[in-house]
């Protein structure tokens, strides 16, 4: 199991005033020009329903009559990431966050893309994103262009579960395909020169989606452990809620993909492999003393499949 470092969330201890928490510069990419685009993040949930965004923000969030909305974004990475606090800093410790990249539509509707909402969730809170590029007037040649953004620092060793919108939103009677990606956020105040190998998770990335032949794919990522650990093989483990028929699959390859998932409640799991496990000089993962323990497995929450 996974240990959940009980910091405050980054958000939580911004000085929020009732209204919008930050107004940011947005970073964009592939681009010589710069765009018009304004970046607002609000970190309460009730800031980030859309009836409250469309009184803030009406152009954003304007309820549309006719057929002209935009479509999915074109595309959404999301990455963890882990730096010290301030590149000078005293301290070696590595903190989590999350880096964000999102592009417009890659089609024609593109013309009508005002901006983008990316909510983003963890067990105990949830906050958004609004990127207002409503001064765009969008071109073939601006189709490639990303917006990013990191969030820094945020929970150590939890579940966010990242959702991206086009803006403005269809009308309710019509499907919204949004994109999604969940990731589990590596370990807070990691210092690599006082750890030992028992003590390392991985910071891990998961998405779920229906291939052409209507079948399901779940695409698992993670990152590499500190080379000085030796660990080189991983179990990757696709885990129903009945314990059974759980497909573990043993990789020397920081990503996997399950296909053809039935329907249903899975979580995932990764841990390093210990060929020598338990075997005093030899195991991989020990602590204080060479004292050989179990490696820690990195696990989800259970997410649904269909
Ligand atoms: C955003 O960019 C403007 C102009 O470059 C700059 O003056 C301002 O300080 C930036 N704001 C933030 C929050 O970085
Ligand atoms: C868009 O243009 C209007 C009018 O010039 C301006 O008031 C507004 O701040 C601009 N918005 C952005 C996000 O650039
Ligand atoms: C959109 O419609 C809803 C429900 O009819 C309404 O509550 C809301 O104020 C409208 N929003 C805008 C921006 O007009
Ligand atoms: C990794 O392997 C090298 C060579 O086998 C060994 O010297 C080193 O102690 C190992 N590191 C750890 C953390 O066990
Ligand atoms: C997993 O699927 C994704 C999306 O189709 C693809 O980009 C990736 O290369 C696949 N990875 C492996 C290891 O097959």
């Amino acid at each position: 199991m996974v240990r959940i470092s009980f910091r405050f969330w980054s958000w939580v201890i911004l000085l929020c005033g009732f209204s919008i928490c930050m107004e940011l510069n947005c970073t964009i990419r592939d681009i010589q020009e710069s765009l018009p685009c304004q970046l607002y993040f609000f970190s309460k949930a009730s800031d980030c329903e859309e009836e409250t965004l469309s009184i803030r923000m009406p152009v954003l969030f304007e309820n549309i009559t006719s057929l002209d909305w935009p479509g999915p974004p074109g595309g959404l990475n999301v990455q963890t990431l882990e730096k010290k606090y301030t590149e000078e800093g005293t301290n070696n410790k590595l903190y989590p966050g999350i880096k964000l990249s999102l592009k417009p539509p890659q089609d024609a509707s593109a013309k009508y893309l005002k901006g983008f909402i990316v909510v983003i969730a963890n067990r105990n809170n949830k906050g958004c994103l609004v990127f207002d590029i409503s001064n765009v007037t969008w071109t073939v040649d601006l189709l490639d262009v990303q917006f990013e953004h990191e969030l820094f620092p945020v929970r150590g060793n939890m579940q966010y579960d990242v959702t991206a919108s086009s803006l403005p939103l269809p009308p309710m009677r019509f499907k919204r395909n949004d994109l999604r990606r969940s990731i589990i956020s590596s370990r807070w105040g990691w210092d690599v020169n006082q750890q030992f190998p028992a003590d390392w998770t991985t910071s891990l990335a998961f998405r779920v989606f229906l291939e052409d032949d209507m079948s399901w794919t779940i695409s698992v990522s993670f990152t590499r452990p500190p080379a000085v650990f030796n660990f080189s093989t991983f179990i990757i483990s696709l885990i129903p809620t009945d314990f059974l028929n759980i497909q573990s699959i043993r990789t020397v390859e920081f990503q996997y993909n399950f296909t053809e998932v039935k329907r249903g409640w899975y979580k995932i799991g990764v841990n390093p492999h210990d060929e020598h496990f338990s075997f005093p000089g030899l195991c991989l993962c020990y602590r204080r003393d060479r004292v050989c323990d179990t490696c820690i497995r990195t696990e989800t929450q259970y997410f649904k499949v269909g």
